[in-house]
């Protein structure tokens, strides 16, 4: 297929282009490098520097476009509080532009790369597409305000679409990882402080309510979250706007990701209990049944070890790559 990937050298995003370019597709990236990584995009794919905002009429006004997942986005929970303009802006605005151009251009198949954050926190877990959407934060705000744009999209336009809301992308797959400029997460902070390149982990509260204190949540292997993006893409119907849950269905806390983290590398990792950061909730659990049942999902890499593992050996690569710049 003729597909474009907004966002495509983003983390998630570049793991997916990569996987598209291996089965075949021919793929057209569009990112403005603000987050991405030129490292992380695959060779055989077309890349176009800029915003999705200005590009995406001309780009899929080129014609033959077949597909598009829409990656690009602002996806930090902490910062959309203090920004919340910012994540209207690059996540509403944009993405109504994107599916204007795509309804121009007749491209009627798209995969929306949503959250667990439209959420907010849920009265039970583990948490179904049919429980209340009521985010706790700007960022999950967002990507629901954009679900419910496609859904009209959908039954106005004939725009056949799936969201998946993603619970926590973990892992690397090859030499493809977790590698911002500014890292919020939690799994590959602790793994750099494995590496030595912070002192401690700082955990965010440990006053919650949860078994041992600390937030628990479901984290899912980025190469197990690109086969959830092309199973969607190839059985969108036009007219359908489908909502899918991806997580592994189990819960871990901040303490037991740091335990499992002291594991793998066989580094002490200090840790310090620091204040809650704003717009966290206390437990985020997928069941991920319905992808499964519906569209034949089948996650391989879902226990922790695995995803930390993984994990670990890209940070690891990252890690000899910055040591050997700096001899050079
Ligand atoms: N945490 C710490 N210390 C840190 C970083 C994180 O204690 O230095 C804690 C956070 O408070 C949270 C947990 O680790 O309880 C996970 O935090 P992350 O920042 O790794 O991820 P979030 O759960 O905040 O958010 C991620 C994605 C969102 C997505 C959400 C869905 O960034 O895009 O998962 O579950 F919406």
């Amino acid at each position: 297929m003729k597909l474009l990937v907004t966002g495509g050298a983003g983390y998630v995003g570049s793991v997916c282009a990569a996987v598209l370019v291996e089965q075949g597709h021919d793929v057209t990236i569009i990112d403005n490098f603000s987050t991405g990584n030129r490292d992380a995009v695959p060779g055989e794919a077309r890349i176009i520097e800029g915003d999705v905002a200005d590009k995406a009429a001309e780009i899929l006004g080129e014609g033959g476009f077949e597909g598009v997942i829409h990656f690009a986005a602002r996806s930090l929970v902490g910062e959309s509080v203090d920004k919340p303009d910012e994540y209207w802006q690059h996540n509403v605005v944009t993405t109504l532009k994107l599916l204007n151009a795509m309804r121009e251009s007749g491209v009627k198949n798209l995969v929306f790369s949503s959250t667990a954050a439209t959420y907010g926190e849920p009265d039970q877990v583990p948490i179904t597409e049919d429980m209340p959407t009521q985010p706790t934060n700007p960022y999950g705000a967002t990507k629901l305000a954009i679900d419910y744009m496609i859904t009209s999209f959908a039954h106005a336009y004939g725009l056949g679409a799936t969201s998946l809301r993603y619970f926590n992308v973990a892992g690397a797959y090859g030499n493809i990882g977790e590698n911002r400029e500014v890292e919020t997460h939690l799994i590959p902070i602790v793994l750099q402080v494995a590496l030595g390149h912070r002192d401690k982990i700082f955990m965010f509260g440990d006053d919650w309510d949860t078994e041992d204190g600390t937030p628990v949540r479901d984290y899912i292997h980025v190469r197990d979250l690109a086969d959830a993006h092309v199973l969607a893409l190839k059985s969108n119907e036009s007219g359908n706007h489908r909502i899918y849950n991806l997580g592994s269905g189990d819960g871990y806390s901040v303490k037991q990701v740091i335990d499992m983290c002291r594991k793998v590398t066989g580094h002490d990792i200090p840790a310090e209990v620091a204040p809650r950061r704003a717009g966290d909730p206390a437990t985020l659990i997928a069941s991920s049944e319905k992808i499964k049942r519906e569209l034949g999902w089948n996650p391989t890499r879902t226990d922790l070890e695995t995803i930390v593992s993984d994990a670990w050996n890209f940070t690891r690569q990252l890690g000899d790559k910055a040591h050997s710049a700096k001899r050079s």
